[in-house]
């Protein structure tokens, strides 16, 4: 799906949630989605909080469960997903805070197997996920899934790669203040979403989105085993397609 811009692409997205999300309303049931950070979803999470207040789209029926948070880090830290999720989107609709799931950048290094574990376990016991929101990293990564992550990872800590930092820098003071680690959902825990979006906009993004598409898929681009997901699509700007 090729939008003109960010913006009549994060449009097409945030219908799609809403359709989603109405549709399991008027069928009593929870709708839960799997969210993104990074620039790429501000404008989708804007489109989604203006449908909340302009159009009474309301997120009571939603449960989230974010892709990856930084590790370590402060949930308060200006940086962190969590506070990224909470200004950008959570602060602005009613969205019940118990439902709100984010891998916890603060707990303890022996503690994390088991909050990883159990991380899985709640989204199994929310029924799985219905959409999962996806953006793309410069190097053709899914949530913090680096190359090299295999399509039966599962929800860990993993070490991010030095371009993965240089690219978030900019949130920080310095490159040195940039997490070396992360704890992200696995390819498979991704793979495992009953439906998958994934948006990438501007012409940083075109190598990755050729390759993930067009490219046969392996472990060196981890978004190429999206090829394998019978229910996903990409909603891309004209820039970000331009290599297709
Ligand atoms: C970040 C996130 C990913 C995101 C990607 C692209 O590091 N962990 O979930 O999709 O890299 O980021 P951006 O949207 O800022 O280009």
């Amino acid at each position: 799906n090729i939008q003109a811009d960010v913006k009549s692409g994060s449009k097409v997205i945030a219908q799609t949630i809403a359709n989603l999300i109405r549709q399991k309303q008027q069928q009593g049931q929870n709708c839960v989605l799997g969210l993104a950070t990074g620039s790429s979803p501000k404008t989708l999470y804007a489109e989604l909080a203006r449908m909340h207040k302009e159009e009474g789209l309301s997120f009571g029926n939603v449960i989230s469960f974010n892709l990856d948070e930084y590790y370590p880090i402060s949930k308060e830290a200006p940086q962190s997903y969590n506070r990224f999720m909470h200004n950008h989107l959570f602060d602005q609709v009613d969205i019940k805070p118990e439902n709100i799931h984010i891998p916890n950048g603060e707990i303890k290094k022996e503690d994390i197997k088991a909050a990883c574990a159990d991380y899985e376990k709640q989204i199994e016991a929310a029924g799985g996920i219905d959409l999962q929101i996806l953006g793309i990293g410069n190097n053709g990564h899914i949530g913090f899934n680096e190359p090299g992550s295999g399509i039966y990872t599962r929800t860990r800590l993993v070490n991010l790669t030095n371009s993965t930092r240089l690219a978030n820098a900019y949130e920080f003071a310095n490159i040195s203040e940039v997490p070396r680690m992360a704890i992200t959902m696995g390819i498979s825990t991704i793979m495992k979403s009953r439906q998958i979006i994934l948006m990438a906009w501007g012409p940083a993004k075109a190598i990755a989105v050729k390759k993930a598409v067009e490219d046969e898929d392996s472990e060196i681009v981890p978004a190429s085993f999206l090829q394998n997901h019978d229910n996903v699509s990409f909603v891309l700007d004209e820039a970000a397609a331009a290599g297709l």
